[in-house]
């Protein structure tokens, strides 16, 4: 039997995580759950949202189910920290970004795909008068460690980093600007990383029958980092004849998606601008409720909608939030782990509730989301499970 570590985390994450698992039963995968401390409440007792003893869980049982954290600025995290710990040294960080780092959970997969009969969907005037609703199917993949969010980043630079930068003949630009006023942030990209993001980018769309793979950059600009992922993209699509590699600038592409977003399949990017296009492709097919995605790494998986932990709604009892999002992740679990047939009947449940129409979350009605919305008809979060559940 797998061990899953179940890392709820804060505010919805609690909600959404359980209701996951309920599915997860009801598909028929036995499983133990395994509960992993992590968030803000670590955080404030223990001056850590990512304790030791939950990375040592996952570094045993490989496969991560993750719900959601809070972040705060400095400022008011310093503020909640327990009286105890203060003054003591104790610096927040993002618990999810340090479980990416930790483990290199570089490759991180975020697919779009519209459930038909979804209202929020996509959909554009057809030029006659009417509508048209594309069915999009785009699956990001987004090089997770590296590129604009290596952290690699500097205001009033030390002085050995401006001598370096000043090598460069374009730094003759900012010769006159005082180092504390200079604001640095860089984009590492490395071959290896890249490569391997393009090649499971390829990979993917090998095994899924897509016909064409994007690498969305901006080389003509980014002469260097983007430069090299088209480069690197040109070389492994030799490999995969059949598979038709396109390139998109990232700025373009914002465009295309919000103009012919079906034309698109699988989609590889650096760091932020996967992070970018993903939010983009999600907001088509019915946004954070509907947003899911892997962090993939040679040795542990952790699974999460990209939704936060919503905390307006964490106080709702009985909760209104889409528990969708967190599913389909759990079904990225389950591909993942080779249990593809249960993914594809808990998928197949997900589209006939949809498609039927007859239970929606507040977010698929449109609804301010508040207690009101199930007066106004919106399913709760648990009758939304129950519905899917009910499908299975
Ligand atoms: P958020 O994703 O938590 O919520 C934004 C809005 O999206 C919500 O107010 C709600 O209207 C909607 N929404 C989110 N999830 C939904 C769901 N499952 N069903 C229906 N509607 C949903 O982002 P926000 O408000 O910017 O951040 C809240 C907290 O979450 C912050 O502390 C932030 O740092 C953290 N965060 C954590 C992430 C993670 O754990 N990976 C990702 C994004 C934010
Ligand atoms: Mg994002």
């Amino acid at each position: 039997m797998k061990t899953i570590v179940a890392m709820p985390g804060d505010g919805i994450g609690k909600v959404v995580l359980p209701e996951a698992i309920r599915v997860l039963e009801a598909s028929g995968f036995e499983a133990e759950y395994i509960h992993g401390d992590i968030g803000w409440e670590f955080w404030i007792k223990e001056g850590n949202a990512l304790p030791e003893r939950t990375i040592d869980l996952l570094g045993k049982h490989k496969i991560g189910l993750f719900g959601a954290i809070t972040s705060k600025p400095k400022t008011e995290a310093d503020k909640e920290l327990a009286p105890e710990l203060k003054g003591k040294g104790y610096v927040y960080f993002s618990p999810i970004v340090g479980l990416r780092q930790h483990f290199n959970l570089d490759i991180c997969t975020r697919p779009c795909k519209a459930f038909k009969g979804n209202p929020l969907n996509f959909i554009r005037k057809d030029g006659k008068g009417g509508f048209e609703e594309p069915m999009v199917d785009a699956v990001i993949f987004r090089q997770n460690t590296e590129g604009m969010y290596g952290g690699v980043e500097w205001t009033n630079p030390p002085a050995e980093v401006r001598a370096a930068l000043e090598t460069h003949p374009r730094m003759k630009a900012f010769k006159e600007v005082k180092s504390e006023d200079l604001a640095i942030s860089t984009r590492i990209v490395t071959r290896p990383a890249t490569e391997k993001i393009i090649r499971a980018a390829f990979e993917y769309a090998k095994k899924f029958g897509y016909k064409n793979v994007t690498v969305c950059e901006k080389p003509n600009v980014l002469r260097e980092t983007s430069g090299m992922y088209l480069q690197i993209g040109k070389e492994i699509a030799k490999e995969y004849p059949g598979i038709d590699l396109w390139d998109t600038n990232i700025d373009a592409q914002m465009m295309w998606l919000t103009k012919n977003p079906e034309n698109y399949g699988v989609l590889v990017s650096e760091n932020m601008f996967g992070d970018i296009i993903s939010d983009g492709f999600a907001g088509l097919v019915g946004g954070l409720g509907f947003a899911c995605s892997a962090n993939i790494g040679d040795e542990v998986a952790v699974f999460e909608p990209t939704h936060g932990s919503a905390p307006k709604y964490e106080q709702l009892n009985p909760s209104i939030v889409n528990p969708i999002a967190m599913i389909l992740s759990a079904c990225m679990m389950l591909d993942h782990i080779g249990e593809t047939d249960k993914a594809e009947k808990i998928r197949n449940a997900i589209a006939s509730v949809i498609e039927e129409g007859k239970v929606k979350t507040y977010d698929m009605m449109k609804l301010r989301g508040s207690a009101k919305a199930i007066e106004e008809g919106a399913a709760t979060t648990q009758q939304m499970t129950d519905a899917i559940i009910a499908k299975i």
